[in-house]
């Protein structure tokens, strides 16, 4: 307790697909207090996938506010927490309108397939082809740009604001940081966004950090006419303003990271050749390259890592980016009722010694890296009267782990340079079950920390960093070094090879489903 009430802390917004939470850390790294709360996700048709803004909004400030009184419960006090970091999902699309901060209907969510048809056009738009140089990411139903002008050829409200200049776009990070400082009533509003929420827009260049007028015209966005967020570096005294009301009213935003971005840095992978991979909804392996960009040649993606500003210079990924880890096993819950609770999925999958040949390629939003394959549909192969829900369970598991032996694949071929190990983090890496199984059908050691809150840990110190909680990145190296286990391959090379085949085989048999 006489800690928690002297020592300098770092507060953390982590807005992920499924849940909010906010964590508050202490100057060694290690979360102090923390509150969690799910939102809907709603999915209205087939392949849409929506979020209420304001759901968004509310579930960060609860959040907030019940982690604010556990850490006070516990003898802490509120005014040593110093500054606020914000890490989020990704290419989710937000619009509203500036005039009034509200939001001109639900987010856009990055699984969203709503825009096949529009992406399938758009690769035929002349330009099409200079895209990824400028801004890392091939055209996919994935970034935001394709979904903001879907918005704009098909939503009445978010047309009429576009023509009438009214109109503000976002990711969710901005969104929140507006409306955190008080939105249309702030005294100064804040509508920024870092490098790393920014390179998943299509809409900036890799190398400036800044909007690209080529990019911005292929997808003909007028900047006359919608207000896009400011890009400023990921950590920052000033631009991020500061929380307007609640419990830390008056605290400042001083960091702001991508999640997948944050889980690197919360990783402490800031030398090139370092990697992870966080399997939260989606699944995503970032490769540190270093301070210059690497534009992939077998369907990676390049990002940026972080930018901590302060005359230090950005710093960049490849990112092999999985559409469905957590969200597949949801939906066995969710959607198939196979168990209570996602927690049991591992323990149903346990219960089977392999898949008994089962392959379920979870492509409900086609599939991602290194594939790329819009139209791929969700399909199992290999059914039997013999098959069970324990064998789908872990054939559900194990998408994920073929996906990133693929994507392993191509970082090798991209960079030239075997990974030596992954490590780990994300709700799915609790489950031994599917971390043996990454080892195994990898042929690699999964590296698991114990502390596996590294996104929240990731935007605490792009935080702490701009308020001198910490000073220099090398101060982080201890950070989580103790408890951590290795899963060592211990499957035979040639059956997982023979088994990866078997994947490859069903990847290419879900293709070519036009969706309605
Ligand atoms: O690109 C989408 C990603 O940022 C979502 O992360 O952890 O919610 O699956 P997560």
């Amino acid at each position: 307790p006489a800690e928690l009430a002297h020592n300098w802390f770092v507060g953390s917004i982590d807005q992920g697909t499924t849940s909010s939470r906010f964590l508050i850390f202490n100057g060694a790294g290690d979360p102090v207090a923390m509150h969690q709360l799910e939102f809907e996700n709603l999915y209205p048709k087939s392949g849409w996938h929506e979020q209420d803004p304001l759901a968004l909004l509310r579930s960060v400030e609860e959040c907030i506010e019940g982690c604010v009184k556990k850490f006070e419960e516990k003898g802490g006090d509120r005014k040593r927490i110093k500054a606020v970091g914000i890490t989020n999902q990704r290419e989710t699309t937000v619009v509203w309108d500036k005039e009034t901060g509200e939001p001109l209907g639900n987010a856009v969510v990055w699984p969203d397939t709503r825009t096949t048809a529009l992406v399938r056009e758009l690769k035929e738009r002349e330009g099409a082809g200079e895209l990824l140089e400028l801004c890392g990411l091939p055209l996919s139903t994935y970034p935001s740009s394709v979904k903001l002008l879907w918005l704009l050829q098909n939503d009445e409200g978010v047309k009429r604001a576009y023509d009438e200049g009214r109109l503000a776009f976002g990711t969710v990070d901005s969104w929140l940081i507006y409306r955190l400082n008080g939105g249309a009533e702030a005294e100064r509003q804040v509508h920024v966004t870092d490098g790393t929420n920014a390179s998943r827009t299509m809409f900036m260049n890799l190398r400036t950090l800044q909007y690209d007028e080529k990019l911005l015209n292929f997808f003909g966005i007028d900047q006359g006419k919608i207000q896009l967020p400011q890009i400023v570096p990921s950590s920052d005294t000033e631009a991020f303003g500061k929380i307007a009301s609640g419990a830390l009213a008056g605290v400042p935003i001083t960091g702001c990271l991508g999640d997948q971005s944050s889980a690197l840095v919360g990783q402490c992978g800031f030398s090139p050749g370092q990697a992870k991979n966080t399997y939260g909804t989606g699944c995503f392996l970032l490769y540190n390259v270093g301070t210059e960009p690497v534009i992939s040649k077998n369907g990676l993606l390049a990002t940026v890592a972080y930018d901590f500003g302060k005359g230090r210079k950005p710093v960049y990924a490849l990112e092999g980016s999985i559409a469905v880890a957590g969200s597949g096993v949801k939906f066995l819950v969710d959607n198939l009722g196979f168990v209570e609770d996602p927690s049991r999925v591992s323990e149903l999958a346990e219960s089977v010694e392999d898949s008994a040949g089962l392959v379920f390629v979870t492509a409900f939003s086609g599939l991602f890296a290194p594939y790329w394959i819009d139209d791929a549909q969700g399909t199992l192969f290999g059914m039997t009267q013999y098959t069970t829900k324990a064998h789908i369970a872990r054939a559900t598991l194990e998408a994920t782990c073929f996906q990133t032996r693929a994507i392993l694949k191509a970082m090798e071929e991209d960079s030239g340079h075997k990974l030596e190990r992954i490590a780990v983090d994300g709700g799915l890496s609790n489950s031994d079950v599917c971390m043996q199984a990454q080892a195994d059908i990898a042929q690699i050691p999964v590296d698991r920390p114990a502390m596996r809150e590294t996104t929240a840990l990731g935007a605490a110190v792009a935080a702490g960093l701009a308020v001198g909680v910490w000073n220099e990145l090398e101060e982080l190296n201890d950070v989580n070094k103790v408890g951590r286990r290795m899963f060592m391959p211990k499957m035979p090379k040639q059956k997982a090879e023979n088994m990866f085949q078997k994947w490859n085989q069903a990847v290419e048999m879900s293709r070519g489903w036009v969706r309605e």
